[in-house]
């Protein structure tokens, strides 16, 4: 049994797709939600869904016990970061080898690194005239963003398209593609 644990920050549109592609799943199961942000979206969801969540801060996950703790309660055997803006830290990693995932939404490499998340990303992409966007799946390293990719698709950008629109494209992407994904590595 695969059990995942899913990091998020923001609203948990991603988050709560994967909890429901795999409610009925026998061999893999969302067992816990963790948010550096009390009031995020991700929590609520998650706990319509009935699945425990778990609030940490940046601290928190920094010093090497307090969140891994929560995840060996879990029995948690995978990562998924959905939405999720803090940096993993060394120890996390060390601990979960090649079972660490972030979904970006862009085309990595290009608009990665620190700084670049949700609609920072998409005004960046609008901004240098992209004719394409999309989504990144990749493992995650000690750096931001620059893991091996597993997946990437894309979208096309039209001339007109703000930075909204280009968010619309990328989340309809994320929505279809990130939990076929996540299963298609699970051995
Ligand atoms: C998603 O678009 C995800 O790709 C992005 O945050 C959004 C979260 O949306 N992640 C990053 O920018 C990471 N650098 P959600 O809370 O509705 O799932």
């Amino acid at each position: 049994m695969t059990r995942i644990a899913i990091f998020a920050s923001g609203s948990g549109s991603n988050a709560e797709n994967i909890i429901r592609y795999f409610s009925d799943n026998k061999n893999v199961k969302v067992v816990l939600v963790l948010s550096n942000q009390p009031c995020s979206g991700v929590l609520i969801r998650a706990q319509l869904h009935k699945i425990p969540t778990f609030i940490f801060t940046k601290d928190d996950l920094n010093e090497r016990t307090k969140v891994h703790d929560v995840l060996k309660d879990y029995n948690a055997s995978m990562i998924v970061l959905a939405g999720f803006l803090l940096k993993i830290p060394l120890y996390m990693i060390e601990a979960y080898p090649n079972s660490i995932l972030n979904i970006h939404p862009a085309l990595l490499p290009k608009y990665g690194g620190k700084g670049m998340y949700g609609m920072n990303v998409h005004t960046a992409v609008v901004e240098n005239n992209e004719q394409k966007s999309g989504i990144t799946i990749h493992y995650v390293n000690e750096n931001y963003d620059e893991g091996a990719i597993i997946f990437q698709a894309t979208c096309d950008i039209d001339e007109h398209d703000l930075p909204e629109d280009v968010k619309t494209k990328v989340q309809a992407l994320e929505l279809h593609h990130f939990p076929s994904v996540i299963e298609s590595i699970i051995p």
